[in-house]
């Protein structure tokens, strides 16, 4: 096993916390194994192995069903110590959340969690057609919760695959009623350095990325697809069609690397080792100018000590990043959709 390197901190925007760079995310796929049947034990055993390894900072929400496992894993002394994270959705099956629906989604939040107090509140999962009622609405509801303390901060994720050029948050940041916004942003889908940093470090917001990884750079198979299917729509050149050659570079000295010795020293043209692949793929998120925490979801203790590894490794070397840039930057959307679960963003 891999023992993780000492922990990185980071002040959050505006809200001033300390938090650590690496956060661990209880939904996506994974939603701390409980998307793949782990018992509860298991999660909290996973979000412990987390706060062991240095993270201070837990998002959920409850349309994660992972609320209480957080509430379970955590001792009443440590609450302190820990930046939660969690969430209400807006739009609950085609039907807008009332103010009072979403004041009472947060009451039982703090219940599952066990807590007087949520650090981080956000709307969740808010589409460009919503974020006028959220701002208007939803927020000055949540405002009065926060100013009655049971809330810190109110923070705002965007829908990633049903909002792509990030209209939401856009929006929302300009509001200046949020404090906090969750952000999609990877290798092959790099719009938001445009489109949302300069926003959220002009306005001092802070910023949880989300999507670094996700499926198409923890899964081979998916990645492939994905690449393919850009050739197909003239997205990418023909060359750049296998996942060998589209990401040749992470065969470069300083880019890769693999956490088993015996794959070091990759040369051009090798076998795409997939490992490669996710330490690349978090490098990048967590360099980028503007990002605040990364977060990742799993539900294995080996991957959140791998992913951790990565998140504090060195940035990509600078001539990579740019080739990123050059061959990916003006792809938009691309790897946000959620086949597998739709429900739960
Ligand atoms: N709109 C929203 O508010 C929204 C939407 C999406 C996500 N989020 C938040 O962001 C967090 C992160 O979600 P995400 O969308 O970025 O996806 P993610 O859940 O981090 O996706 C990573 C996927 O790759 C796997 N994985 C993780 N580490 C790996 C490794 N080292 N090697 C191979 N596979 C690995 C995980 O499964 P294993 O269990 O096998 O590790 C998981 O399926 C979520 O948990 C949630 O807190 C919020």
């Amino acid at each position: 096993m891999n023992i993780p390197r000492e922990m990185a901190f980071t002040t959050l925007g505006r809200t001033g916390l300390r938090v650590s760079v690496a956060g661990l995310g209880c939904g996506g796929f994974s939603r701390l194994g409980q998307g793949q049947g782990a018992s509860v034990a298991h999660s909290i055993g996973v979000v412990r192995a987390a706060l062991d390894a240095g993270i201070n900072f837990i998002d959920t929400a409850e349309q994660y069903g992972t609320e209480a496992i957080v509430g379970q894993a955590l001792l009443p002394s440590e609450r302190d110590q820990v930046v939660i994270s969690t969430k209400t959705l807006v739009n609950e099956a085609g039907t807008l959340r009332t103010p009072q629906q979403v004041v009472a989604s947060l009451h039982g939040s703090l219940k599952r969690l066990k807590t007087e107090r949520v650090d981080v509140f956000h709307l969740h999962a808010v589409a460009p057609r919503h974020v006028g009622y959220a701002i208007e609405v939803l927020a000055p509801a949540l405002l009065k919760e926060r100013d009655a303390g049971r809330l810190g901060h109110l923070g705002i994720t965007e829908t990633a695959p049903r909002d792509p050029t990030h209209e939401c948050l856009s929006a929302a940041i300009r509001s200046g009623l949020f404090d906090v916004v969750m952000v999609a942003f990877h290798l092959m889908h790099q719009n938001a350095r445009d489109r949302v940093f300069p926003l959220t470090r002009a306005h001092g917001v802070g910023t949880l990325l989300m999507f670094a990884v996700r499926l198409i750079f923890s899964q081979p198979d998916r990645l492939q697809a994905v690449l393919t299917d850009l050739v197909r729509r003239c997205q990418l050149p023909e060359d750049l069609g296998r996942a060998e050659t589209a990401l040749d570079f992470l065969s470069a000295p300083g880019c890769g690397e693999p956490k088993d010795e015996s794959r070091q020293g990759l040369t051009a043209g090798s076998p795409l080792d997939a490992e490669l692949v996710t330490d690349a793929a978090y490098r990048y998120g967590r360099h980028e100018p503007g990002v605040d925490v990364v977060l990742f979801g799993t539900g294995s203790v080996a991957h959140l000590h791998t992913n951790i590894q990565s998140i504090l490794a060195e940035p990509l070397p600078a001539a990579i990043q740019a080739l990123a840039q050059q061959r990916f930057g003006r792809l938009v959307g691309v790897g946000l959709d959620s086949p597998v679960v739709v429900d739960v963003p």
